[in-house]
């Protein structure tokens, strides 16, 4: 996007990475999830933060719904709208990282490009997790019955049905919810961070 103000200058901060991390114990970054609806990114996400909250890391996850209804309640399904829905979500994580804090975001986030506008904002503290479950076993899980309402064409433009989900090409972690459990799963998650965000 082009910044439309003008006059614009950086006022740095006195607080530094170093210092943050120093008192938190873990650097700050960005655990971006992606996965097809139904893939299970909300209940791991959601077991990841209580766990991590539990050792002692500042963690936040930024969730699809919970966005939608406040920040981004403007956006719809539209690739557009997708693609503003992602870039702000990025910011607002790249914030939270910037911060200190490992925030964990929970959204479809279909495109690739998307994705990697979502990883430049965050300046190298980017962290891709395929939450890994094809389309007919999230169609068979369907926990809120929209794949069942996107078959019959009550709901357009959805995700794996009517809408591209592109797979991440080079993901920092996957996680595969066909092969594992929710509990195997969010080891799997909460050893990457100790071994990457501990400081
Ligand atoms: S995106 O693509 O990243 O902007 O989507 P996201 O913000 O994660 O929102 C996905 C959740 O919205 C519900 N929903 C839809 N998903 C996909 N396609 C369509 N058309 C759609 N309409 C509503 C759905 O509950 C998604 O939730 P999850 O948690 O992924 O199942």
């Amino acid at each position: 996007v082009t910044i439309r103000s003008s006059n614009l200058t950086e006022v740095e901060h006195t607080v530094t990475h170093a210092n943050r991390a120093q008192r938190n114990g873990h650097r700050g970054g960005v655990l971006w999830f992606t996965g097809l609806s139904g893939a299970g990114k909300s209940t791991i996400a959601m077991a990841v933060e209580r766990e991590l909250f539990r050792r002692g890391f500042q963690v936040y996850v930024l969730d699809g719904d919970n966005v939608r209804r406040g920040l981004n309640a403007n956006l719809g399904f539209s690739p557009e709208d997708r693609a503003e829905n992602i870039r702000r979500i990025g910011e607002v994580a790249a914030l939270f990282a910037d911060a200190g804090m490992v925030v964990i975001t929970a959204f479809i986030s279909p495109y690739r490009s998307d994705r990697q506008r979502a990883r430049n904002a965050a300046h190298g503290t980017f962290h891709e997790v395929y939450i890994k479950a094809d389309l007919a076993a999230c169609e068979l899980r369907d926990p809120k019955g929209l794949y069942r309402r996107a078959r019959q064409g009550e709901i357009g433009n959805f995700t794996g049905i009517s809408a591209p989900y592109e797979l991440p090409d080079d993901p920092e972690l996957v996680v595969d919810t066909q092969k594992w459990s929710v509990e195997a799963c969010v080891q799997q998650v909460i050893a990457y961070v100790e071994r990457t965000f501990r400081s």
